[in-house]
């Protein structure tokens, strides 16, 4: 048995190599479609910020921000932090730059949490989301949570839930917070250990608990959702029945008050019901309008949210959909003269936007046809000496009886896209040729 390398990836992280990152390309550029497709423009931020991003953003009463941040200082003394989420990320970058409103952002980027790793949960991460930020019009929660659901659907995911709640807002969640206070003080000696100690700091954290205890202990605490003030109710009325007009019909969760102090009002989570427990939720968020003012911007609304790409995947495995994307090439070049014939294929056939592949390092015939077959191209072109001495090349459909033709050198880029759209049939070859 091989010895097991010096370096391996770091527990809690993995490397995604081809052929398995195609998925990840085809679930990229399908999110960039229907994401891009309603208004929202790519943005990029540095993967490490001020730690004060996200102590003042996230809040220092969330796990993420106490217990799983990576902080560095790094040589010129500056407290860094690897960015846990990407929310924000972009809002520092709204209030340093102020873009005009509403803006509307999406991102895919890695987020780091020092968690304890297991399936679906990671140390690196990584998040597809979408923030808009500039309007609290209830329709924009419709739209956030519709792209996520629609986006979904789109992968062919079928079993997915959408939870919902209100978490209210600056006015009402104080008082909220104080009746959560007051009924779990005569319930704290039942709470986890955890929280048997530390529910006084934070009562909202003990909702979204997932101990038994806590849970059976919260079972009839009060809802976020019967304590809202009156915009915030006509708000979350809104939201409900903008969701049903276009036939999204979401679970009412009162425990969804979300791991970041950042939230208020609406907050949702997709969950995969074909996942267990533990890593069913595939994507979540939520309105954050005291975000921007938290980070020295000025008031201003928010709402986006953030879907994990593997627990995704894993959804997607589970229900057997968005299966790895065809091959990547159309087209192999087998050339056995010795490769000079394969680099101007190649490039010609490339530059005639073709996907094309070789092989390198003189290989056998036979290798590089194994190697053509592996490359899932539809189509081969070889070369061998008699095919040079007569100007032409081999032309072999790689499927469907495996029929080929010889064509003059100068008509292989023709013919091979000629074969590729369809226009000319491999069936009208005949047979000949040298391969
Ligand atoms: P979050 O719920 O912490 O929200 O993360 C979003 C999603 O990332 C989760 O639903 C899950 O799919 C995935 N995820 C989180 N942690 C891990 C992990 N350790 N391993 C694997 N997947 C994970 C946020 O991050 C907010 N920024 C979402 C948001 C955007 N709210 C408003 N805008």
């Amino acid at each position: 048995m091989a010895e097991a390398p010096r370096f391996q990836a770091p527990t809690g992280t993995f490397d995604v190599l081809p052929p398995a990152s195609a998925r990840w390309q085809e679930l990229l550029a399908r999110f960039a479609g229907v994401v891009g497709g309603a208004g929202y423009g790519l943005v990029i931020n540095p993967l490490f910020e001020d730690v004060g991003v996200f102590l003042r953003g996230i809040g220092e009463g969330s796990d993420v921000v106490t217990k799983e941040m990576y902080e560095f200082v790094d040589k010129g003394d500056r407290r860094l932090a690897l960015r846990p989420e990407g929310t924000a990320s972009v809002v520092r970058a709204f209030v340093q730059h102020r873009p005009p409103v509403p803006f509307k952002a999406w991102y895919a980027t890695p987020a780091f949490r020092y968690e304890r790793p297991q399936a679906g949960r990671y140390r690196q991460h990584h998040q597809l989301g979408i923030e808009a930020l500039g309007s609290e019009d209830p329709d924009l929660d419709v739209e956030v949570v519709a792209l996520g659901h629609d986006f979904y659907r789109s992968l062919g995911l079928q079993q997915v839930t959408v939870k919902l709640n209100s978490m209210g807002d600056r006015d009402c969640l104080p008082a909220y917070r104080t009746a959560l206070a007051g009924y779990l003080e005569a319930r704290a000696g039942d709470l986890c250990a955890e929280h048997r100690e530390k529910w006084r700091a934070n009562p909202l954290r003990v909702l979204d608990c997932k101990k038994p205890e806590c849970r059976a202990a919260t079972a009839d605490a009060p809802k976020t959702v019967d304590l809202l003030c009156e915009p915030c109710r006509k708000h979350f009325e809104r939201v409900r029945t903008g969701l049903d007009d276009i036939g999204i019909a979401p679970v009412l969760d009162f425990r969804l008050v979300r791991g970041f102090d950042y939230y208020t009002r609406t907050t949702f989570e997709f969950v995969a019901e074909a996942l267990s427990s533990a890593q069913n939720a595939i994507g979540g968020g939520g309105r954050y309008d005291g975000l921007v003012e938290s980070l020295g911007g000025p008031a201003t609304p928010g709402i986006g949210f953030g879907m994990g790409i593997e627990r995704l995947l894993l959804a997607c495995d589970a229900e057997g959909v968005m299966a790895a994307p065809a091959a990547q090439v159309d087209v192999f070049v087998v050339d056995v003269t010795g490769g000079a014939q394969a680099l101007s294929l190649t490039t010609e056939l490339r530059r005639a936007g073709v996907r094309t592949d070789r092989a390198f390092d003189g290989r056998s015939m036979k290798a590089q046809l194994r190697a053509a077959d592996r490359s899932g191209a539809a189509v081969a072109v070889i070369i061998g000496e008699d095919e040079v001495t007569a100007g032409t090349a081999v032309v072999k459909a790689m499927s469907g009886g495996a029929r080929q033709q010889a064509v003059a050198r100068a008509e292989v880029v023709s013919t091979v896209r000629g074969l590729l759209t369809g226009s000319a049939g491999i069936e009208e070859f005949d047979g000949e040729g040298t391969a």
